[in-house]
């Protein structure tokens, strides 16, 4: 008899952390898709439920630990449930996952998951699964191709992976490994192939994505390349590392059309002993002249960055150093953090700031951030701005999409194709967005 009916299970996938977890989720889901797994947005009545885990700041492998507890209840109910963790907490704690919680069928690090359809078949005969190899193999090189019939007008595209620069406080050169990149064939494909499914945006990833060099190329030369795909409409990239700047990608933001005209530049803080401290390998002067490099190419770019407060050794004279960094620069977004020791990273081994202490750093410092950013959404007002149309809003006649500068706009206006770019004028500035009609 021939099998013509083919069992398809459901699989939760839960996403904590960065957009490199977000593009490894969708992997993963496909690379289960072809062994009979098809996502649910809920983990009631799963199959099987997988959580892509991070591990960048503190408590972060507690909570797994008391999400998997939440998740017994499931068990409970459907004894044949298969209950995986993957990502930088899974690389990062292994073999311990599966004693502190022995439910855990299945462990898998960032670098193997193109081994899952594997790991599953073992799962499935009741065995447990563990992998946190960092392999030779590229694991993209491994895996299904996309699957996915359509997409949402914005996707990311994993071309670089893992980081060499080891900051003090950063657990990613341990949990993802040595910068590596693939290759740019592999990547002008897979993106020809997302446009093909209706994708107008590619966010570019990587740890230190302006570190890429898959076959000695730039990441500007790639960014080139994708420039000439027909119906590719935008290209951004995150997260880059001052040191690695190259000119050609700066001159790219005014030469590119498609490039968009963001830079998410982290420098963590303003002070000199501070960055030493980090081994960032670079002073505050030096950043502040290549963001200003950045405008002389563009100079409308907006500048967004990552901050840390209370770090080891970090005095007022210090912080006080960040807070004129940040007036300087004008940033018109940011993500700012209070330090978090990293058991087995050097910081970890220091003396820590008190909590109180960077508690009130952290408020003024994102009162400061929260000031720039308004006053960059008030000057919008009145302006006109091309917006990539991503979903209909929630209330009825309102879409919703990203102008260049990737703030959310909520345009007033009835059934817009999804995944067009429309001209629209703004109207006000919200919170966390700019409302907007059509451009006439
Ligand atoms: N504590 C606080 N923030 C951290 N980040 C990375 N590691 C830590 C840590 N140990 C922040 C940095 C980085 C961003 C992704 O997370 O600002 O750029
Ligand atoms: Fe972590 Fe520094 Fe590498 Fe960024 S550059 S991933 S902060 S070690």
């Amino acid at each position: 008899m021939t099998d013509t009916f083919k069992n398809t299970k459901k699989l939760y996938i839960k996403t904590y952390g960065c957009q490199m977890n977000v593009y490894d989720s969708e992997r993963m889901a496909e690379a289960l898709g072809a062994s009979g797994y098809e996502t649910v947005d809920v983990p009631d009545g799963a199959d099987m439920i997988l959580m892509n885990t991070c591990h960048i700041r503190e408590k972060a492998a507690e909570k797994i630990y008391s999400e998997l507890g939440r998740y017994k209840q499931f068990k409970r109910a459907n004894p044949d449930l298969k209950i995986g963790v993957a990502g930088c907490v899974a690389q990062a704690e292994g073999e311990e996952i599966m004693r502190r919680q022995p439910m855990v069928d299945l462990v898998v690090g960032p670098q193997t998951y193109h081994r899952l359809p594997e790991m599953m078949k073992q799962v499935d005969a009741g065995e447990k699964a563990l992998d946190t190899d960092f392999p030779e193999e590229d694991k993209f090189d491994h895996l299904p191709n996309r699957q996915l019939p359509k997409r949402a007008p914005s996707a990311f595209l994993t071309v670089q992976e893992g980081c060499d620069k080891f900051c003090a406080f950063c657990v990613v050169p341990y949990t993802r490994g040595a910068e590596v990149s693939r290759t740019p064939e592999r990547i002008i494909r897979e993106a020809q192939e997302l446009v093909d499914r209706g994708v107008r945006e590619i966010n570019l990833l990587g740890q230190n994505v302006n570190a890429y060099n898959g076959d000695d190329w730039s990441l500007a030369k790639l960014i080139w390349a994708l420039n000439d795909i027909d119906g590719l409409e935008r290209i951004r990239f995150t997260t880059s590392h001052p040191n690695d700047m190259t000119d050609d990608l700066i001159e790219a933001h005014g030469t590119c059309a498609k490039l968009m005209p963001y830079l998410h530049l982290p420098v963590q803080s303003g002070s000199d002993k501070v960055l030493k401290g980090m081994n960032r390998q670079h002073t505050a002067e030096q950043y502040i002249r290549l963001i200003e490099r950045f405008r002389e190419a563009r100079s409308d770019i907006l500048i967004s960055g990552d901050f840390i407060v209370g770090f080891p050794g970090e005095e007022d004279v210090d912080f006080n150093a960040t807070m004129d960094l940040i007036r300087e620069v004008n940033y018109g977004q940011a993500y700012s953090f209070k330090y978090s020791a990293r058991p087995g990273t050097p910081a970890a081994e220091r003396a820590f700031v008190s909590a109180e202490v960077a508690d009130e750093r952290l408020q003024r410092l994102q009162a400061l951030i929260t000031t720039q950013q308004r006053a960059l959404q008030e000057s919008m007002v009145g302006k006109d701005v091309d917006v990539l149309l991503e979903r209909k809003g929630r209330l009825t006649g309102q879409m919703v999409g990203k102008s260049q500068h990737l703030h959310a706009v909520h345009i007033t206006a009835d059934d817009l194709e999804i995944g067009r770019i429309v001209r629209a004028r703004i109207t006000n500035s919200e919170t966390n967005s700019l409302g907007a009609i059509l451009a006439s």
